[in-house]
């Protein structure tokens, strides 16, 4: 075994400990009473760059949450890596629900459990603990570094392009490396060359000027509860269509050969379903689960409140009502083309007696990468090395706003190398991250950093 092998298999107890203690710091950042632990994580993840050899090691503080930067560029003629992740983590909540606490991170039948273990805080550590291991054994990377950290990925990344723009000399680099996707299942290494793009709403209706008794007005005068619900209702067809006109336009018709590849995947569509827990699947009409989470757009509701909803009854016709509308985009989907489109729409769905209005929350564009960019072979050649087998090229449903923005501003061959599993729970109570994931994970990003020293 070579000693770069060695390393990462004597040191792999440590690692989890050194994870553990970044997942003790509950850097949740959409909840404004963490903005000082947000900030502690920052400097946790800050000081243990500079422990394992990065140089110019900075907490960048900007209008929201704190960047964490950090390079190290002593590998002359050899390419340049850029590494982006994130520190925040989802809130916690609801907290009855978790087995232990969510910041008290505990190994359970192989399994690390805690908010972040695995989104994403468990998938950075994987590269500081290569990082460290690749200094340690060779006194230097195979390759130039240069590592973004963010604190506001879980709440829409809004202050990480001003820092991109504003360092963009700095942040010159060959290749995007990016671990915050999934694998295929377990054992089953992946490489995500797609993710959904999102357009995050909140549709608000007011109706009478204050709340009414039910009974004295109920059928009189029109409800702002029941004209929301009739406006959700006709978002989507009984075919799981999107109806808002013009949708579709720009939605990229799938080539027959990728739609090939992505059939002939080995994706357990039985566990992915069993794991919903949702008894029966529901999408679009004609398209296969896979595509219905990774190359279709959809339109989902993720909380609608109006009125009364104490317990018991009280009767009353509420003045208000609201709900979240997102929508998962595909290429060639414009968030910013589509805002007017839903406007328009909602307002004309509106019946009369109500007024509608519709707010961009927040949006990101979708993301497609070449998959057989020189770059992304050298990532299939260190999952190779480091699972005994081919990684599946896959796309996937979820986002991470920066990407498309890295597209923007670099134009760069993009490394999505993730290894969280369906069943890690991410953004739920009881998030976990296998360790077999962690420490294949760590393998995988040690021997990524040499492979990509190899390129051409
Ligand atoms: N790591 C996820 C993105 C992800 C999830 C990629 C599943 C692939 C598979 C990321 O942290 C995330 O949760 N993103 C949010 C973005 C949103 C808050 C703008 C998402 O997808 O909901
Ligand atoms: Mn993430
Ligand atoms: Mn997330």
């Amino acid at each position: 075994m070579d000693a770069l092998s060695r390393y990462l298999d004597e040191n792999r107890d440590r690692f989890v400990e050194d994870l553990k203690a970044a997942l003790r710091i509950p850097s949740v950042s959409a909840q404004p009473a963490h903005r000082e632990d947000v900030r502690r994580c920052a400097e946790h993840v800050a000081r243990h760059l500079e422990a394992i050899g990065m140089t110019q090691v900075e907490v960048v503080h900007t209008l929201g949450h704190p960047i964490v930067y950090a390079e190290w560029l002593g590998a002359p003629r050899k390419p340049t890596v850029l590494l982006y992740g994130h520190y925040d983590v989802q809130p916690p909540e609801p907290l009855e629900l978790w087995t232990s606490q969510p910041f008290e991170p505990m190994v359970r039948d192989g399994k690390l459990y805690a908010r972040g273990a695995c989104d994403d805080k468990g998938q950075v550590y994987m590269h500081l603990g290569a990082i460290e291991s690749h200094m340690k054994v060779n006194g230097g990377l195979p390759v130039n570094l240069k590592i973004v950290i963010e604190g506001e990925e879980e709440v829409g990344s809004d202050h990480l392009e001003t820092f991109l723009r504003e360092r963009r000399k700095d942040l010159d680099a060959d290749v995007i490396v990016v671990s915050d996707t999934s694998m295929l299942g377990p054992d089953l290494p992946a490489l995500s060359y797609g993710l959904r793009g999102i357009l995050y709403t909140q549709i608000e209706v007011v109706g009478p000027a204050r709340d009414l008794h039910s009974g004295e007005f109920g059928g009189a005068v029109m409800n702002p509860a029941n004209a929301l619900c009739t406006i959700v209702a006709a978002l989507k067809d009984g075919d799981g269509r999107i109806t808002i006109p013009g949708f579709y336009d720009r939605v990229r018709p799938l080539p027959r050969e990728e739609q090939e590849a992505l059939r002939s995947l080995a994706f357990d569509e039985a566990g992915f379903l069993h794991e919903s827990g949702s008894p029966v699947p529901f999408g679009e009409k004609g398209y296969s689960t896979v595509e219905r989470i990774w190359v279709r757009p959809t339109l989902d509701v993720n909380g609608m409140w109006s009125g009364y909803t104490g317990e018991g009854s009280k009767t009353v016709l509420p003045s208000f009502a609201a709900a979240k509308v997102s929508m998962r985009l595909v290429p060639d989907q414009d968030p910013l083309d589509l805002v007017p489109r839903l406007e328009a729409y909602v307002k004309q769905l509106a019946p009369p007696g109500v007024t509608v209005t519709l707010r961009d929350l927040h949006h990101a564009p979708p993301f497609l990468t070449e998959p057989d960019h020189p770059m992304l072979q050298a990532a299939r050649r260190a999952l190779e090395r480091a699972w005994g087998k081919a990684p599946a090229m896959i796309r996937e449903g979820g986002s991470i706003p920066v990407m498309a923005t890295f597209q923007k501003t670099h134009g760069l061959p993009c490394i999505l190398m993730g290894f969280g599993l369906h069943d890690d729970q991410v953004h739920a109570p009881n998030e976990k991250f296998s360790l077999t994931s962690f420490h294949g994970g760590t393998r995988s990003a040690a021997y990524l950093y040499e492979e990509l020293a190899r390129t051409p």
